[in-house]
């Protein structure tokens, strides 16, 4: 049967190329696509064609572009490539994207996915002029299927005047049933009580007559795979599990039912990993993507559910995913972000949030962001808002990156986005920083225990200047080397100096 299952939107089947004329120099555009998954495989490159023949004749053509988070190479990369977008929302994680931004050739703007389309819808940023979004199937009715996630789909759908829909044959239309599609509504609790509980509709109901363009396309999800799991991941994950079992030896946590939140990349995926081997059962995740490692505590009985807005696969697992929707969608519930985020169910459903970090200071402050304070890297994404608002926050870190060169542990972090009053527990190679109910000149000695043995002398070196007769001890500083490690690594390309 047709994956276009209304009459009406059949009749609006087009090319891309020919789609891309309902899509306008200045348009503000929201996108389908959550890291990797789900963004529009068609519209992207039409549009960058677009905007090079345009810039080849000297015309003017870019827009503004808002997603639900980062996409993919044949998004975001192709959209940079061809100097097609002025400004950028929320998260993104592409290289040439990346390095565009820090050129200063892109306006980026990085903040909390939960907050991310509520302001739109608020108006925050004038009006949505287009609705590119992908969909496995539009049914009878004309409402669309999600694909790999949700987003802010949804809410893009709702405000823009003008929707073009992607329709991926691609996509397994096993999805079908995997999203709960619930519209937050002020003044209104969210009535979820319960990580697997839905509360809405397996589809989005949209306005058919704003659909000006239907694409077919076939073309997978492009994720980056992860980096193998290494001896450093291992032995982070080892802590992060000695970490759970000092809470099950406290008699705050048990072995069944622990509810987790994991951030993206490589080191969260490989503490999932860990966690197969451990006494841990009916692991349950109310978090934001679903990646490699939660799908393997699936297959391995280990997780009984995953509640998130996407998927965040590598192509082996995205195959393994439309292999198998029919049965994966008995345990994964996919979301609008602006439930898989909010900050009211993640509080209820008392999670321990586990994010990755560049940097996090001697008292706990965490940089997630910015290298040395400017160079963007990805973005805060959800980190804050489940941070935040988790019963437990912790994140989890090598003690260096780049070989040594860089501490991921330093005297004062050169941009904060998670501060001191909300990272609970900070996790390296060498152990745990347990800095619940600490004060700041305790911390800072659990901190230095957890850097690399080559910067533990530094640090302690920082904090002896900074605890010097005369200054202020409650958060010790010595402003004049507070940045003395990110002043080395400029100068010398190592923060040893
Ligand atoms: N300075 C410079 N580069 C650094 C760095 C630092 N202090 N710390 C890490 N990096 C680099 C690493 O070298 C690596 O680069 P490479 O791929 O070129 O080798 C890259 O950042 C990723 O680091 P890695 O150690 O593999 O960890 P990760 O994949 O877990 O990513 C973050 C770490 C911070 C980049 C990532 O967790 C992130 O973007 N977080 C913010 C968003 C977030 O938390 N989202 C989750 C919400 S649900």
């Amino acid at each position: 049967m047709s994956r276009i299952r209304n009459a009406k939107l059949r009749n609006k089947v087009m090319s891309a190329e020919e789609a891309v004329q309902f899509v306008h120099n200045g348009d503000k555009v929201g996108m389908s696509g959550f890291t990797g998954a789900a963004y529009p495989k068609a519209m992207p490159t039409a549009i960058a064609n677009h905007a090079i023949d345009a810039h080849a004749r000297g015309e003017e053509y870019k827009i503004d572009l808002f997603t639900g988070a980062s996409t993919a190479p044949d998004c975001d990369g192709v959209l940079t490539d061809a100097n097609a977008i002025r400004y950028r929302r929320p998260y993104q994680s592409d290289p040439a994207m990346r390095n565009a931004i820090n050129a200063g050739d892109m306006l980026y703007v990085d903040v909390h996915l939960s907050h991310s389309a509520r302001q739109v819808a608020d108006g925050f940023h004038g009006k949505l002029d287009v609705a590119i979004v992908e969909a496995t199937a539009i049914t009878e009715d004309g409402h669309l299927i999600p694909s790999s996630g949700v987003g802010n789909n949804v809410e893009y759908l709702d405000l823009a005047d003008r929707i073009i829909i992607e329709v991926n044959d691609w996509q397994s239309e096993d999805l079908e049933g995997m999203a709960d599609i619930y519209r937050v509504k002020k003044g209104e609790p969210i009535p979820i009580t319960s990580t697997g509980q839905r509360i809405g509709n397996t589809y989005i109901d949209i306005d058919v007559e704003k659909v000006v363009a239907v694409v077919k396309t076939d073309l997978p999800d492009r994720n980056a795979p992860f980096k193998p799991i290494d001896d450093v991941s291992r032995q982070i994950a080892g802590h992060f599990l000695d970490f759970l079992e000092g809470e099950v030896k406290a008699g705050r946590l048990t072995y069944d039912g622990y509810v987790m939140q994991s951030g993206v990349g490589n080191v969260p995926n490989a503490v999932m990993a860990g966690l197969l081997d451990s006494k841990f059962t009916n692991v349950q995740a109310y978090t934001e993507v679903i990646q490699d490692g939660m799908v393997d505590l699936i297959d391995a009985g280990k997780m009984s559910v995953a509640s998130a807005t996407s998927f965040s696969l590598s192509p082996e697992y995205a195959e393994k995913m439309n292999a198998d929707a029919k049965r994966y969608r008995e345990f994964i519930i996919t979301r609008p972000l602006q439930v898989s985020n909010h900050p009211e169910v993640i509080r209820r459903v008392g999670l321990i949030a586990t994010n990755g970090l560049i940097e996090a200071d001697i008292y706990g402050n965490v940089n997630s962001t910015n290298v040395s304070g400017s160079r963007i890297m990805n973005g805060i994404g959800g980190s804050g808002d489940f941070t935040r608002n988790a019963w437990i926050s912790s994140f989890i870190t090598p003690s260096v990156a780049k070989n040594g060169a860089i501490s991921a542990i330093v005297p004062f972090a050169t941009h904060i986005d998670h501060t001191e009053h909300d990272a609970m527990v900070i996790i390296s190679e060498y152990g745990y920083a347990d800095l619940r109910g600490l004060a700041p000149r305790q911390r800072s000695a659990k901190m230095i225990e957890i850097a690399h043995p080559d910067y533990r002398p530094l640090l302690e070196e920082y904090v002896k200047r900074a605890e010097a007769p005369g200054k202020p001890l409650h958060t010790p500083h010595d402003l004049a080397t507070a940045f003395s490690f990110h002043q080395n690594l400029a100068e010398t390309g190592s923060m040893k100096g």
